[in-house]
């Protein structure tokens, strides 16, 4: 067998008999080996591998002779590689000071001068591949050094729990070479009166094995029964050369459900306790089966055994390190989703007390939100047509998400008795009617008595008054509906020594006289003076500059692309794409939500026709309305 480090040393030129016999004992006193070359170009006799330590020449000692020695050399050789020349005269030839000879002799060779020279050699050789592993092992901590840096900063720029966990995980396995790992993340939980923590399996990534599936998150008591629970109790780190063959002592076991599942063999672990600043637990790092060669795939579960290594104390440290930036990064992304959780209830439940005074208009906000959201996964997952193009981002998406819980919040400065108004006269103006009418049908029972009466009957008041009760309900006036309403207008009663008086008053002649709906035209002018009322109360939040647009997209969700809608009667060109979408999703669920007491929640069928309809009036985008059906979105919350 070949030794590990072979030491041997090269003498080149014809060395004389004697010298060769004291060169050959020396060195082999030295446990060292020599290779003897006649012609310095001839490499035949070499040893296999490694750069001799050093050389002894017996060419002739001519300046052109020794240059071209060293140009024949292996690397490494030259001023680094002891090199004695032989000399046949008592001088030195000039020149020879600036060529990196280290000393000359003379034959014959005695064995303390063979001795002085081969031992100088190895000495030299020893302090060489000391001081390689030390320049080897300074450039691996430099490197590690800069992994941590590169690492600590991306992982200080990621605001998604998930997505930083993922990171952590794959940076980590990256580094050590690890084929496999997981991440569990510590949570409190209530339990009875008092609260629990408990660790939770969050992500798993395996290079071998084809996992779809997001790992399920799995809930694991901090106990010793598992190592990751073992290692969250304890806090320090766990080394397993193979989780097959766990000591009987140990409190900790390994499930091979896994490794069953998916054909793998878990092998060599590396579990690591993630400590935040304070040194408490927020989670755990476990790295599985490192790989001998971090390019190689592991196959079948026999080639895992035999490609996978035992974790070493510098990955232990390494991961570690790794551990202290996990831990911090994991906190303030937790606080992070806290404080955004916090805030998207406090704007949900906003949105759903604004829509909660109207009972029709109910959920109405939250409704929208979740067709967008829906609309928008849709637009993220398509790759082709118009919407291919286009991504939302997680922020792009959380703007969008509270501008739609946000888009009716100026509602909150329209009368309830207007949102509420169900019939053009309201049920106190009816009782005022009903009132008067009994008036008149008290005078006409009396036969006029000096009043001045245009009824002859009191079944004919009875008619005018059941006629203004169905109009004031109805939705639509027709032609000759308009009519007979200005001719019960003109109808005056005048009681005795009193003044001519109408059945109704202006006001609600005014009311009575509207064509379509039962609004006025002051009455929705009030109603949509929710939009700019949405922007005027919006604009006063110091939104964060990734939700700057939220005024925007929540004022104009009734612009419409032809130029018609408010309040700002925008150009297409200036309404943006979630303008598009909330003005889609808007008026879809205002249709399809629910019965209304004057009139039954309209089919799935019929909302889509009026969608279309308004998309070839260039009101709505025709782009998104067709989007929005043919991925089925509509029937999110109505199933016909
Ligand atoms: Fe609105
Ligand atoms: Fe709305």
């Amino acid at each position: 067998m070949e030794k590990e480090s072979l030491l041997y040393i090269i003498v080149v030129g014809p060395a004389p008999k004697a010298d060769r016999s004291v060169i050959e004992a020396t060195v082999r006193a030295l446990d060292m080996e020599v290779c003897f070359r006649d012609d310095i170009h001839d490499t035949a006799l070499a040893p296999a591998r490694g750069t001799p330590a050093g050389y002894l020449s017996y060419l002739p000692c001519s300046r052109a002779g020794i240059v071209d020695a060293f140009s024949s050399f292996p690397v490494g050789a030259g001023q680094d590689i002891p090199f004695y020349q032989h000399l046949d005269e008592k001088e030195i030839p000039p020149g020879m000071a600036a060529l990196p000879v280290s000393g000359f002799f003379h034959s014959p060779l005695t064995a303390v001068q063979a001795h002085g020279m081969a031992g100088c050699m190895a000495r030299l050789s020893i302090l060489l591949s000391q001081n390689h592993s030390l320049v080897k092992e300074v450039a691996r901590y430099r490197k590690e050094r800069n992994q941590l840096i590169a690492i600590g900063t991306s992982l200080s720029s990621e605001k998604y729990l998930d997505k930083l966990l993922a990171l952590i995980l794959s940076e980590t396995r990256d580094v050590v070479g690890a084929d496999a790992g997981s991440i569990y993340v510590r949570e409190h939980v209530p339990s009875g009166d008092l609260w629990t923590n408990r660790l939770l399996f969050k992500v798993a990534q395996n290079d071998s094995v084809n996992m779809t599936e997001k790992a399920k998150e799995i809930p694991i008591p901090i106990t010793d029964n598992t190592i990751s629970g073992y290692v969250a109790l304890m806090g320090e780190p766990l080394l397993i050369d193979d989780v097959y063959k766990l000591d009987t002592l140990v409190p900790y076991s390994w499930s091979k459900g896994f490794d069953k599942r998916f054909n793998y063999r878990t092998k060599s672990m590396l579990t690591v306790p993630l400590k935040n600043m304070a040194g408490e637990v927020v989670g755990v790092l476990q790295l599985m089966n490192k790989k001998k060669d971090p390019r190689q795939k592991l196959g079948s579960p026999a080639a895992i055994s035999q490609n996978v290594a035992p974790f070493s104390h510098s990955d232990e440290d390494f991961v570690r390190s790794i551990g202290s930036f996990a831990a911090v990064s994991i906190e303030r992304v937790q606080l992070y989703q806290e404080i955004e959780d916090i805030f998207e209830g406090f704007l949900s439940s906003s949105a759903a007390a604004i829509d909660e005074r109207d009972r029709v208009t109910s959920g109405h906000s939250l409704r929208v939100a979740e067709y967008a959201m829906a609309l928008v996964d849709a637009i993220n997952a398509e790759t082709e047509g118009p919407f291919g193009s286009i991504n939302f981002s997680e922020e792009r998406k959380r703007q969008f998400k509270f501008a739609a819980y946000l888009h009716d919040i100026g509602k909150i400065g329209v009368p309830e008795a207007l949102l509420t108004k169900e019939s053009k006269l309201s049920d106190a103006s009816l009782v005022a009617l009903e009132s008067r009418g009994d008036y008149i049908k008290t005078m006409i029972s009396w036969k006029g008595a000096g009043a001045d009466l245009p009824w002859k009957s009191v079944q004919e008041l009875d008619d005018d008054v059941a006629f203004i009760r169905s109009i004031s309900k109805a939705g639509f006036l027709p032609d000759d509906g308009v009519k007979r309403l200005e001719a019960l207008r003109a109808k005056r009663f005048r009681p005795a020594g009193g003044e001519p008086r109408a059945l109704c008053s202006d006001a609600e002649w005014e009311q009575l006289s509207i064509r379509k709906g039962n609004l006025t035209d002051k009455e929705r002018d009030l109603i949509n003076s929710h939009a700019v009322a949405t922007r005027r109360i919006l604009t006063k939040i110091p939104w964060t500059r990734e939700l700057r647009e939220i005024p925007y997209i929540a004022s104009h969700h009734h612009e419409k692309l032809d130029g018609s809608g408010y309040p700002d009667r925008l150009k297409e060109s200036d309404i943006n794409l979630e303008c598009r979408i909330l003005a889609v999703v808007d008026i879809y669920e205002a249709l399809v939500s629910q019965d209304r007491p004057y009139k039954p929640r309209m089919p799935v069928a019929k909302a889509v026709e009026i969608l279309r309809s308004e998309a070839k009036a260039r009101r709505l985008d025709a782009g998104v309305v067709e989007f929005f059906v043919a991925k089925g979105i509509h029937q999110l919350f109505v199933k016909e």
